[in-house]
């Protein structure tokens, strides 16, 4: 069962616990349902269920404030229009979150200067960005590198209007819609890619088995699992950044 699945089972498993107890019980004695006790206690079994089964602590807070707060935004009476739309916009931004568990973070301007840095020289380079949320890596580097040509991909369709918008005016700086996992890699000589622990083992296939010999692939942050990175770079930035980089 993927992670969010088992998130909301976990949480449905909780509902479906306090119901079946309160329900019956208020039933016969003939009583409404006294609500704000009843989604506390939800939260209160969520949270154990969380605890029992080591979710991280996060999760385990999630699970045990769930309930409780959609029932005290439910006592608001907000249009559920609202709700929709706000769905909505969170899907047109965060789409990879969903489908793929790499949320947007953006990489930071001292990550860009770095790998400015460990671009290689020649000139015609191509250069990608799988995931490329805004062109926060892109943009400054075709500015430093005017020689090179650097294509950004990006699956959530806001985010890529935005940097595609950001990215105008800059001949060698292209942002596509689309999957990271539909993009051939054979002419890149720099692929990058700023994602999330989960997709980088068979992200790594992908790039061995389509990247040419010699060229270069850098993850931010989440190394290849059990892969030998040929390099570490500390970017040296506030964040501890990492950029792990392999040699195909
Ligand atoms: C952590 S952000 C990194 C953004 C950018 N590369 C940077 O360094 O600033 C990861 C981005 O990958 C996008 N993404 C996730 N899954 C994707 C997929 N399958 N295809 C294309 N983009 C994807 C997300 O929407 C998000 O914008």
């Amino acid at each position: 069962m993927s992670p969010p699945l088992r998130q909301l089972a976990l949480q449905f498993a909780a509902v479906v616990a306090v119901l079946s107890l309160a329900w019956p019980y208020y039933g016969i004695r003939g009583e409404a349902l006294p609500w704000a006790g009843v989604v506390l206690a939800i939260g209160a079994a969520a949270f154990l269920l969380a605890a029992l089964t080591r979710q991280p602590w996060w999760w385990q807070t999630m699970h045990a404030l769930f309930a409780p707060l959609a029932w005290a935004v439910a006592q608001l009476q907000i249009d559920p229009g609202w709700f929709l739309a706000a769905a909505i916009l969170l899907l047109l931004v965060y789409r990879g979150a969903l489908s793929g568990q790499v949320p947007l973070y953006l990489s930071n301007r001292e990550t860009a200067d770095a790998l400015a840095e460990l671009l290689p020289a020649h000139p015609g380079l191509r250069v990608v960005d799988l995931g490329a949320g805004l062109g926060s890596v892109l943009r400054p580097l075709a500015a430093a590198r005017p020689d090179a040509h650097f294509v950004g991909v990006e699956n959530a369709p806001l985010t890529w209007l935005a940097g595609r918008l950001l990215c105008l005016g800059r001949r060698n700086c292209e942002l596509r819609w689309g999957s990271l996992w539909q993009t051939p890699l054979a002419d890149c000589d720099v692929v990058y890619a700023f994602l999330s622990p989960v997709p980088m083992a068979a992200l790594w296939e992908k790039a061995k088995a389509e990247m040419k010999p010699g060229s270069l692939f850098i993850s931010n942050s989440f190394p290849v699992p059990t892969v030998e990175p040929n390099a570490i770079v500390e970017v040296g930035d506030g964040r501890a950044t990492r950029l792990y980089c392999y040699r195909r």
